[in-house]
C-alpha cells in the first residue's frame, strides 16, 4: 500500500559542522513533506542534539557520521531508540577506522590482505622481528582520509620499527603487501553496483593514488570484483556503499576499504535519495532504474559535465521495443557474452530493512578507546598480558556479547503468558518486527515501539515491559 503524505515518516538530514554534506533536499526530489535538519556542533553537543531531534519529531535521520563522531553517535542512537538512522550505525561501523573494516571482514569471512592489529606494543615489536617483508603499515584511524598519506611500505624490521617509533600509530596496524594490477572502486545502491572504475598506479609505483599521477577508467570491471562488492554491501546491510577492491596480480580481489562516506557525483546521490524514498514509502515512489554498466557510458562524459548532471534516468528494457541501447547491447562478462538487461535481473536493487539489534556494540568493539594509550598509561604497556588483549590474528566470535540469545520458544512463552497476547498476536509481532532476535532487540531497547503494531495498546506495552524485565532479571 502506497503511503499517504501524512503517513510518511518525518525525515531529517544529519549534518555536522565543518563536514561536507552528502545529501540535501535536491537529492530527495518529489518528497512531499518538509525534510528537517539536525546539525551536530561537536564538542559537548550530544544532549542538545538529541533534544533537537526529539523536538523536530524526526523519525529517520539520514546521513554519514564521520570517524571522529562515530562513538558519540552510537551513544546518541541508543538515546533515540525510536529514530532510524540511514545508514544504521552498524552499517557505518566501517567508516570509523581501518581496524573496523578489518574486523567487519573477519566476521564475514571476506577476502582482505592478511592483516595484523596490535594494541600490545611489545608484542608488535616482537612480531616485526620475525615477520616477512615487505609489509604495509597504516594509520587505522584519523579525522579524514588522506588517500595513501598514512600508508607506508616497509622493507625490513629496521624501517618498520623506525616508523612506529616516529609515528606512534595506535593500534599498530599492518598488512601483507599485495602486488596488484590496480584497485577498483565500486559504488552500490541497495546492493546493486551503480558505478565502478579502476584506479591504476603511475608507472613503477605501488600506490594507486590518482591525485598523484595515477589514472582511472571505467571499462570492463571484472565480475569477481562486482560480486565481491555486492557481498560486502549485503553483509554491511548498506543502503548505499562504496568498496575499494585491490585486484591482485594473482587475479584475486581483496577489500581495501569500504564505507558509506565517499565522494560521489551528484547524480549518484540523487539515485541514493530516490532509492531511500522508495525504500521508505511502500511503493509510493518509484525505484530508480540504474542499468548495469551505465558507468561505462557515463564515464565517457567529461567529469566537469558529469558534476552538473542531475537526476539521470534511463528507460527500462522492454522486449517489444528493440531500438533500445540497454536492451540490445551485449557485453563480455564473466563466463561469456551477456545482454545488459539480463544482468539487471541478476544484480537486483534490494530493500534494506531496519534492524533492532546492535551488531557492533561499543562495549565490545571500540578497542581503540578501551585499549587507548592513555588507558594503558605508557607506550611500554607493562601490565598488559596476552590474556586480556583481544587476539588480533584470530577471527572474533560472531555473537555479540551484549545480550544472551533468546529462542523463539522462550520469547513465545514470555509474551503469550501476558493477558491480551495469544498465538496469533505473537506471530504478528514477529512478522512486523522481522525476526525473533529483532523482537528481543526492541524489547531490550524500547518496547514502546511496538505501539506501531495494530492491536497493541499502551496498556499492553506496560505489561510487556514488566514481563520482559522480569524475564531478563
Ligand atoms: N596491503 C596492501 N598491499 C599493497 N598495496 C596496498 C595495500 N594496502 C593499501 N595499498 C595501496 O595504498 C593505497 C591506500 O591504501 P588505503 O588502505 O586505501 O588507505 P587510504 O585511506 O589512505 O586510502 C591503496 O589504494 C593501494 O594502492
Ligand atoms: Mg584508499
Amino acid at each position: 500500500m502506497a503511503l499517504k503524505n501524512k503517513d510518511l515518516p518525518t525525515l531529517g538530514f544529519l549534518y555536522m559542522d565543518y563536514v561536507l554534506r552528502f545529501f540535501d533536499h535536491s537529492n530527495f526530489k518529489g518528497w512531499p513533506n518538509k525534510i528537517e535538519t539536525a546539525t551536530y556542533h561537536w564538542g559537548n553537543d550530544k544532549d542538545r542534539f538529541i533534544k533537537e531531534v526529539k523536538r523536530k519529531k524526526i523519525d529517520i535521520l539520514i546521513g554519514n557520521v564521520p570517524a571522529t563522531a562515530y562513538e558519540t553517535f552510537r551513544e546518541i542512537a541508543r538515546e533515540l531508540p525510536h529514530v532510524q538512522f540511514i545508514p544504521s550505525l552498524d552499517t557505518q561501523f566501517s567508516n570509523k577506522s581501518k581496524e573496523n573494516v578489518t574486523r567487519f571482514a573477519w566476521k564475514y569471512d571476506l577476502p582482505i590482505p592478511k592483516t595484523y592489529i596490535y594494541y600490545n606494543r611489545p608484542n608488535a615489536y616482537k612480531f616485526l622481528k620475525k615477520c616477512e617483508y615487505p609489509k604495509i603499515i597504516k594509520k587505522s584511524y584519523g579525522p579524514s582520509n588522506y588517500g595513501g598519506y598514512f600508508v607506508h611500505k616497509v622493507d625490513d624490521e629496521k624501517e618498520a620499527a623506525k616508523l612506529f617509533n616516529e609515528k606512534k600509530y595506535h593500534p599498530m596496524y599492518m598488512q601483507d603487501f599485495v602486488p596488484m594490477e590496480a584497485d577498483i572502486r565500486v559504488m552500490l545502491i541497495g546492493h546493486k553496483p551503480v558505478c565502478a572504475f579502476w584506479r591504476r598506479a603511475p608507472e613503477g609505483e605501488w600506490l594507486t593514488n590518482t591525485s598523484q599521477g595515477g589514472s582511472m577508467d571505467y571499462m570492463d570491471v571484472p565480475k569477481n570484483v562486482l560480486d565481491l562488492a555486492v557481498q560486502v554491501s549485503k553483509d554491511a546491510k548498506a543502503e548505499y556503499w562504496a568498496c575499494d577492491v585491490a585486484y591482485g596480480l594473482d587475479g584475486v580481489p581483496r577489500i581495501l576499504e569500504c564505507a558509506t562516506a565517499f565522494a560521489a557525483f551528484p547524480y549518484i546521490r540523487d539515485w541514493i535519495g530516490q532509492y531511500i524514498m522508495w525504500n521508505l514509502s511502500e511503493g509510493r515512489f518509484r525505484k530508480p532504474h540504474m542499468p548495469m554498466f551505465n558507468w561505462e557510458e557515463l564515464g565517457k562524459v567529461s567529469p566537469d559535465l558529469l558534476r552538473t548532471m542531475r537526476h539521470i534516468t534511463f528507460g527500462k528494457y522492454d522486449s517489444s521495443y528493440d531500438g533500445e541501447y540497454f536492451g540490445n547491447k551485449k557485453k563480455m562478462y564473466g563466463e561469456g557474452e551477456r545482454y545488459l538487461h539480463e544482468l539487471d535481473d541478476e544484480y537486483k536493487v534490494y530493500k534494506v530493512k531496519r534492524r533492532w539489534t546492535e551488531e557492533w556494540p561499543s562495549e565490545k568493539w571500540n578497542y581503540q578507546d578501551n585499549l587507548s594509550l592513555e588507558n594503558l598509561k605508557s607506550m611500554k604497556v607493562p601490565n598488559l598480558t596476552d590474556k586480556n588483549t583481544p587476539n588480533p590474528d584470530k577471527n572474533e566470535d560472531e555473537e555479540s556479547v551484549q545480550t544472551k540469545d533468546v529462542s523463539k520458544e522462550e520469547l513465545k512463552e514470555v509474551l503469550t503468558s501476558i493477558d491480551g497476547i495469544g498465538n496469533k498476536k505473537f506471530d504478528k509481532i514477529i512478522e512486523e518486527v522481522g525476526s525473533t532476535q529483532d523482537v528481543v532487540g526492541v524489547l531490550d531497547q524500547s518496547p514502546a515501539i511496538l505501539i506501531n503494531i495494530k492491536g497493541i495498546t499502551k496498556k499492553l506495552i506496560d505489561k510487556i515491559t514488566d514481563s520482559w524485565e522480569n524475564f531478563r532479571k
